[in-house]
């Protein structure tokens, strides 16, 4: 499907285009931002070629990544990034950034609600999984908000810095998405972190 815009509350979500270099450097370019993601802090050279390619990738059939740009619709700019990269069974895995001045302001929560409808609705998914660092507790908690459920803790999942890291594995089935619950416990750290996936 391409290509696809999707409305928010306050949010719109749309392709990316070649002009959105500066504004996802905004983004991406802030160290703060990436240092509980699973790659690092890229120069300009390197996210024109993250996001060409992300521009190829949209355009394929089928088409198994949808990353959109979030605008802000009070004042047009590009504030977050939101990705949900499809998998057989009808599966997926969603991701979201929102630049650093925005933090705080419910714009990831609605971002990856816009996402997720979609992704449930139009893209009849069945399983969408996400997964944050340990020391991402703002991550965590907008998947609690959302509804999602604490699966594991993969160990060395991830490599930043020249070092492993671990991921919380949460994930949210169809049936249980926009279903009435009581409000998302806050995140409680030693629950998620004691975990191991057994093997
Ligand atoms: C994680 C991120 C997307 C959150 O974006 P956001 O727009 O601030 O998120 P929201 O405002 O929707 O929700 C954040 C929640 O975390 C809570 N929170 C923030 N800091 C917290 C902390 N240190 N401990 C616990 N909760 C925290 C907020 O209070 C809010 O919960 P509330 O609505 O119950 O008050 C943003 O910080 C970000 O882009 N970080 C860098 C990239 C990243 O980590 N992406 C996720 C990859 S897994």
């Amino acid at each position: 499907m391409y290509p696809v815009m999707i409305d928010g509350p306050r949010v719109w979500l749309r392709e990316f285009d070649d002009g959105d270099l500066d504004a996802t450097m905004a983004i991406v370019g802030d160290p703060e931002v990436t240092k509980t993601l699973s790659f690092e802090t890229p120069t300009s050279e390197e996210q024109a070629a993250v996001l060409a390619t992300h521009l190829d990738k949209a355009r394929s059939k089928p088409r198994v990544e949808y990353y959109l740009a979030a605008v802000e619709q009070g004042t047009g700019e590009l504030i977050g990034m939101v990705r949900l990269t499809l998998a057989w069974p009808r599966a997926g895995d969603l991701g979201y950034i929102v630049r650093r001045d925005r933090w705080g302001l419910g714009y990831a929560t609605e971002i990856a609600t816009a996402m997720l409808d979609f992704g449930y609705g139009r893209l009849r998914l069945h399983r969408v999984q996400a997964s944050c660092e340990p020391d991402n507790p703002s991550s965590e908690r907008v998947l609690r908000k959302l509804g999602f459920s604490f699966e594991g803790r993969l160990r060395d999942h991830t490599v930043r810095g020249g070092s492993f890291h671990d991921s919380l594995q949460y994930s949210l089935l169809a049936p249980e998405w926009r279903q009435p619950r009581p409000e998302a416990p806050p995140s409680p750290p030693d629950e998620s972190n004691q975990a191991t996936v057994a093997g």
